[in-house]
């Protein structure tokens, strides 16, 4: 069988509310999740035996041990498969990295779960989905909703997705190349108890207007804990976006445009006033409700 490509599109927090905690420590979320359509790029082919090889951009600041999200994704879907009495031979898998490392965006979640589509493809397997969503779900909580990898609404700690009926979405995403820790964010946290996104009572209003008033609860903390982020964000501003927000637990901040141009010149402007940055002009692709 041919070889076969997955992008791990990067994941947009376009908005995250942190409504409550678990008892596990895992917080309640209420987020309006979009995907762009630039992202990591997974190559899997058939093998001798197995196989992983990391590049692009980023690639050299991941290791390509056991601890790789892909790896611990091809090894909880092989043994979900082999223990369904279907075959999952040998593979070459090979990782561009083009998106940066703990920056807010996905990365190792869109990784582990293009991992689980495109093997799926390669090895011609079929799983009942509450078993795909558990793999999913044990690798990391962004990992269900990189699967499915269209706009949607997640809550829960990220396992319950809905579909929402976004526009195509022109951003550009900018990150100051500072490695922000998930956990460390989320210790930071003041109040855990926010209201969740109201999108009924804005419901007749432009989706620009109705993201502007929802908020990402995670900012506060990791512009405490990063300073670059605040340094991004105004960045971003002077480059005409209609809307300026951080993704995730950051570092990582996107601008909305009003068009592609719009997105595309300021990343020009944004790359030439902060060369060392990661700054790419991308496009959230449409998605309707189920
Ligand atoms: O699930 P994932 O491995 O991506 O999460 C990394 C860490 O972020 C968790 O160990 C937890 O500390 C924190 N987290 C959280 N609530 C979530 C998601 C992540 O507290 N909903």
């Amino acid at each position: 069988m041919a070889e076969i490509t997955e992008t791990a599109r990067a994941k947009i927090n376009l908005a995250l509310h942190v409504t409550g905690r678990r008892d596990d420590g895992y917080h309640l979320l209420d987020s309006l999740v979009t995907f762009a359509s630039h992202g990591d790029l997974l190559t899997f082919e058939p093998a001798d035996e197995d196989d992983f090889t990391l590049t692009g951009p980023y690639g050299a600041l991941l290791s390509a041990d056991t601890d790789n999200l892909v790896l611990k994704a091809r090894n909880r879907l092989r043994q979900a498969v082999e223990a369904s009495g279907q075959s999952a031979p040998a593979v070459s898998i090979e990782l561009t990295k083009n998106l940066p490392i703990a920056s807010g965006i996905g990365g190792g979640s869109a990784d582990a779960a293009a991992t689980l589509r495109g093997l799926m493809r390669l090895w011609q397997v079929m799983l009942p989905d509450p078993v795909l969503q558990e793999i999913a779900l044990s690798l990391g909580a962004d990992v269900p909703m990189c699967l499915a990898s269209r706009p949607l609404i997640a809550k829960g700690i990220g396992e319950h997705l809905q579909s929402v009926a976004l526009p195509s979405l022109f951003l550009v995403l900018a990150n100051p190349l500072v490695a922000v820790s998930t956990p460390e964010v989320f210790r930071r946290l003041e109040k855990r108890d926010n209201p969740p996104m109201d999108l009924d009572a804005t419901a007749t209003l432009p989706w620009t207007e109705r993201i502007a008033r929802l908020r990402n609860d995670l900012e506060p903390p990791a512009r405490a804990l990063t300073p670059a982020i605040a340094e991004t964000l105004q960045a971003l501003e002077q480059t005409g976006a209609t809307l300026t927000r951080m993704s995730g637990s950051g570092a990582t901040c996107f601008g909305l445009y009003v068009d592609r141009n719009a997105a595309a010149e300021a990343a020009k402007i944004l790359s030439e006033r902060k060369p060392g940055w990661y700054v790419q002009a991308t496009q959230a692709l449409a998605g309707g409700s189920a």
